[in-house]
């Protein structure tokens, strides 16, 4: 018999709202009927803070944990070392730097996640992302909530992506397909920074270009997009120093990782006009304080804040193809054969075995 414990966000009134909402407290991912007619128990919390916390009392001897990118609960040096029986961590979505993942490997513990689950609503959640930004959306819908009319306010900062420079932070699974939806606009050029160069055929067909240093990419671009995970060499990544090498007044918008970009200074670029706006959903620490810079941030225009709550990977079809995904790492498992899909194993047997989370990090499958 095996313990299993998942921490996922309240759905309060919407779970019943919608049952596939998968990926919250109540919604349980659908596996409790499954894991408790095998003889499994199955612990689930949203109580992920503080040494008092539920996922800190029930990690102690839990065999498998699932949390999400949505409502991390971070399995941290101190957790690991306490979670005397766990061999499992599955990340029910794409993301997994809320796991001390070198602490993981000293432990042999399996890192998997459900790689692919959810790109394509994040990549549209993007675009959406842009749009809203470079026409300058957000303004425009507050202003008609409130009942007004003033077409000038709005239009002095509102643009089209037609013809402008768009850069990608990383050409993974979420960068291709967000560079594949841009070629649509007919932009000026499609531009992408990443270690991992793409195969000739793949840039041909996308109509994008490598460039060879961050600080060349952001310099030429209007819009940029960071689809790069987090991890030791991407913490901190977009920092004043970076900014000051952006296009004044380009636009910025990071579905990633919140803590890839540095919030103070981000929030100082939009005050300064070196951004002219920043979307996304992606926040450190989430839930994010009231007092998170990026929840009031403006730009001189009033506009220029594209934030929501971290939902683009988390779209309902998303939560079905990642439900189903932790279903099968956790079957898997059970299975003791250790045939994961190679593409959802982050670490296993005390190594990395994908090369996403830093150049220098072993392949051990392709
Ligand atoms: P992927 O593994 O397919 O692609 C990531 C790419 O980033 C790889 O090509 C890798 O070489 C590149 N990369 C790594 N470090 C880099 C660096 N320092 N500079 C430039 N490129 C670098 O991953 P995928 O599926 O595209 O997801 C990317 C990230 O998006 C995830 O790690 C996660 O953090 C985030 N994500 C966010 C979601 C949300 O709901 N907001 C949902 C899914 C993913």
């Amino acid at each position: 018999m095996v313990k299993v414990l998942a921490v996922l966000y309240k759905g309060g009134v919407h779970a019943n709202d919608e049952p596939r909402m998968y990926g919250c407290l109540e919604n349980e991912l659908g596996l409790r009927e499954w894991l408790e007619s095998h003889g499994h128990t199955y612990v689930v919390t949203d109580d992920k803070e503080g040494p008092n916390s539920v996922l800190d009392k029930e990690i102690v001897d839990a065999e498998i944990v699932i949390t999400t990118p949505f409502h991390p609960g971070y399995i941290n040096r101190e957790r690991i070392a306490k979670a005397k029986n766990l061999k499992l961590l599955v990340t029910a979505g794409v993301g997994s730097d809320h796991i001390d993942l070198t602490a993981a490997n000293e432990k042999k513990i399996t890192v998997a996640e459900v790689t692919g689950s959810n790109v394509t609503s994040v990549a549209e959640h993007v675009v959406m992302t842009m749009l809203t930004l470079v026409r300058n959306f957000v303004p425009a819908h507050e202003q008609i909530v409130s009942g007004g009319w003033d077409v000038a306010a709005v239009a002095k900062n509102s643009f089209d992506i037609e013809g402008k420079v768009i850069a990608t932070i990383g050409s993974g699974r979420i960068g291709q397909r967000v560079l594949k939806r841009l070629g649509a606009f007919d932009p000026k050029e499609l531009l992408y920074y990443d270690y991992q160069a793409l195969p000739a055929e793949v840039e041909a067909e996308l109509h994008c270009r490598r460039v060879a240093s961050l600080e060349e990419l952001v310099a030429q671009a209007d819009i940029v997009t960071v689809n790069c995970p987090l991890h030791e060499s991407t913490h901190g990544l977009v920092n004043k120093e970076l900014l000051a090498k952006f296009k004044p007044g380009s636009w910025l918008v990071n579905t990633a990782r919140g803590a890839i970009c540095v919030k103070e200074d981000v929030a100082e670029a939009l005050e300064t006009g070196i951004l002219r706006g920043y979307g996304g959903d992606v926040w450190f620490p989430q839930p994010a304080p009231a007092s998170h810079p990026w929840r009031a941030m403006r730009n001189k225009y009033g506009g220029g804040n594209a934030m929501t709550p971290h939902i683009s990977g988390t779209s309902i079809d998303a939560q079905v193809r990642y439900a189903e995904g932790t279903k099968s790492i956790i079957a898997t498992y059970f299975a003791g054969t250790k045939e994961y899909r190679p593409q959802d194993l982050i670490v296993i047997d005390g190594a990395y075995a994908t090369r996403a989370y830093g150049a220098d990090k072993a392949v051990r499958k392709a």
